[in-house]
Parts: C-alpha cells; structure tokens; sequence
C-alpha cells in the first residue's frame, strides 16, 4: 500500500461520471474535484478576456489565474461554458498549467477523488482505483437536456445530442491527453442503470480496488 488512495473517475460527457464521483466521495469521506470545471473556467476566462480560444497561449494564461473559489462559479455549468472548455482543452499548453493544481488536490493525504477525462491515464496513472464510465449519447443526451432545463436553459434534444457528440470527437481525437479509459480502469456502462444502480456498481468496483490496494 502506497500513496494516497485516489479515486480516477473518467468519460464522457453526461456519462454519470460527476454524479458517481460525488457519490464516492461521500461513502469514502474524500474530497472531490470536478475537474472539468477547470477547463470550463480557462474556456469563460479566455472569452471574457476577449481572447481567441484558438490562440494556446492566452488559453494557457488564463488557465494559470484559476483558483478554487472561481469554480463555484454557475456559469460555469452552461452548455457554452461546455464548449469552450472541450475547444480549449486541446492546447497541451492549457493542459501543462492545470496538472500542478490537479496533482497537488489528487495528493492530498487520505486521499481524493478526481473525475475527468484524463485522470487515470495522464494526471493519476498511479491512481489504485480507476473507473471509465459510459453511457449511449442517445441517453447522455437525454440526461444532460433534463439538467439544462432544471437550471432553466433552452435547448432542443437534438441540439443537446449534437453537443455531446461534437464534444466526443473533440475530447477523444485531440492529440494532448485524448478521452480513453487506462488500460487498467474497469468499465461502467450506466445506458441502463439509475443513478442509485450506477452508484452501488462503482462502490463495489472502489471496494475490490481497495482491498487490492491495502493487500499490496
Ligand atoms: O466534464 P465536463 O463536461 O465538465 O468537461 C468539459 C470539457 O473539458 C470536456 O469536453 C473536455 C475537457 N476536459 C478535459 O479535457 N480533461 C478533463 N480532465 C476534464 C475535462
């Protein structure tokens, strides 16, 4: 047993993987860090400095100033703010300025959970427990249009659908740290599962990791 026990939570968007690191977190007492905040943060940032998404350097600026109390920031959970985040996540330059501030929460003693794309292959590769989650767009899509309308944002289905599917082929064919699940992670389809079902089979997933991790 060495290390922190860190929790890597990867996959798509709307896959369930938020949800499901929350929920570990609460069953573990670990802190949690949605990092897909950070890079919706770079991406708001960046276009209120009135700076071009395509341009890696301002991108990478912006993604330096980022604190932690930025990211309870609701804008931050608008499908825009979706958007510019996947466009400015694939600038190795705005990934290099986020990886000390991911690392130094993923090291904290006791350990954290930290949901993502790249954790468990690039920010965490030693992480003792990875899980990939995923779902069919079809239902991610439905998923994500329900939470857009709870928080009062107006979007079609289709629309919703075609976010999420722009956003799996930005996320999984950039070239700096591309969306896949580590070959050591385990796969959680969620397509069929409620969230409570979801819940239940990532613990158990974190279960045998940790008896893994304390025997090693
Ligand atoms: O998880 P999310 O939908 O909030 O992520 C927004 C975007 O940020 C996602 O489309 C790609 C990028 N991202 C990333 O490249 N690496 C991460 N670890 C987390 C998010």
């Amino acid at each position: 047993m060495t290390g922190a026990f860190v929790i890597a939570v990867d996959g798509p968007a709307a896959s369930g993987k938020g949800t499901i690191a929350q929920r570990l977190g609460a069953a573990y007492g670990l802190p949690v860090l949605d990092t897909g905040l950070l890079y919706r943060a770079a991406g708001v940032l960046t276009k209120r400095a009135g700076e071009s998404l395509d341009n890696p350097d301002a991108c990478a600026a912006a993604a330096a100033t980022i604190t932690f109390d930025q990211l309870s920031d609701p804008a931050l959970r608008t499908r825009e703010a979706g958007e510019l985040a996947s466009r400015v996540a694939v600038h190795p330059r705005v990934r290099d300025a986020l990886l000390a501030f991911q690392q130094t929460f993923a090291g904290q003693e006791g350990g954290s959970v930290l949901d993502g794309r790249d954790i468990g292959t690039v920010i965490c590769p030693d992480a003792p427990a990875k899980l990939y989650v995923t779902a069919r767009p079809e239902i991610r899509a439905e998923r994500r249009w329900k939470q857009l309308a709870a928080t009062g944002e107006a979007a079609s289905l289709a629309e919703v659908l075609a976010d999420i599917r722009r956003r799996d082929a930005r996320d999984g064919g950039r070239r700096a740290a591309p969306m896949r699940p580590a070959r050591d992670a385990t796969l959680l389809d969620t397509s069929e599962m409620t969230i409570e079902q979801a819940a239940d089979a990532a613990r158990r997933i974190v279960e045998a990791a940790r008896a893994r991790w304390e025997a090693s």
